[in-house]
């Protein structure tokens, strides 16, 4: 089964999307965590983060590698570890641009497709109902309030041991041009697929949000069983 989980800028995709492989054991794919790596990239080889074709060149040349290692998704590139550092607001503020470059979609894309190829897995980012995987049998669509998503972002930093200057207000209006650029972008911009499912996580908890994943997951297999 694929289960493919989008949504805007600290919606809690990822937060569940792990729970939810856990509890499966199926595999999780962070496709957010890749695009962040190409603006590590971009950024460690002091290329503008518009030359797409010297951020080409550099992931073949760099690679891009995602680990499971104690039950953590690591991040490596030129076999360094960047997972603490693919979170800092340096990167966040850029990877918009270099998301939004054909180019490092189509390549993106294409390792994602050969990362699910016919295994289970939970895979969570902005075009993955859409694009990625458009057959998935579950398709999730995480929304929330900028202001409440601002809030996580502050505590997700904080739990990291990462010093934000910026206020809570700030941030809120960097999630809001984010979800600008990724909703306008010309390759696959982010938007719900016609078939998915969408919760709004506002005023939910993470367990609440997991438990009508599941159960809409249930309900799915359940579906799946009666027609074999
Ligand atoms: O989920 P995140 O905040 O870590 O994602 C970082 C950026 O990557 C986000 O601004 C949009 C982009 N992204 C994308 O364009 N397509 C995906 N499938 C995942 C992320």
């Amino acid at each position: 089964m694929q289960i493919a989980i989008d949504g805007p800028a600290s919606a809690g995709k990822s937060t569940v999307a792990k729970i939810i492989a856990n509890k499966l054991a199926y595999i999780y794919v962070d496709t957010g965590a890749m695009y962040r790596a190409c603006t590590v990239i971009a950024k460690q080889n002091q290329l503008a983060f518009s030359d797409e074709a010297g951020i080409l060149a550099a992931i073949d040349h760099d690679g891009i590698e995602l680990k499971s290692e104690a039950g953590q998704q690591k991040v490596y590139v030129a076999g360094q570890d960047v997972t603490k550092e693919i979170r800092t607001p340096s990167i966040s503020a850029n990877v918009s641009e270099v998301s939004a470059l054909p180019g490092v979609r189509k390549k993106m894309v294409s390792l994602q497709r050969q990362m699910a190829g016919s295994m289970d897995i939970v895979m969570d980012g902005r075009d993955i109902g859409t694009t990625v995987l458009p057959r998935a049998e579950i398709k999730i669509f995480l929304v929330a309030t900028a202001r409440a998503r601002a809030e996580r972002r502050v505590l997700d930093l904080k739990t990291q041991g990462i010093k934000s200057t910026k206020t809570v207000t700030e941030i809120e209006a960097d999630i809001a041009a984010r979800d600008y650029k990724d909703s306008h972008r010309l390759v696959s911009p982010l938007q719900k697929a016609t078939d998915a499912i969408e919760i709004d996580t506002t005023d939910l908890s993470i367990d609440e949000v997991v438990e009508i994943i599941l159960e809409k997951i249930t309900a799915a297999q359940k579906k799946l069983v009666k027609k074999s």
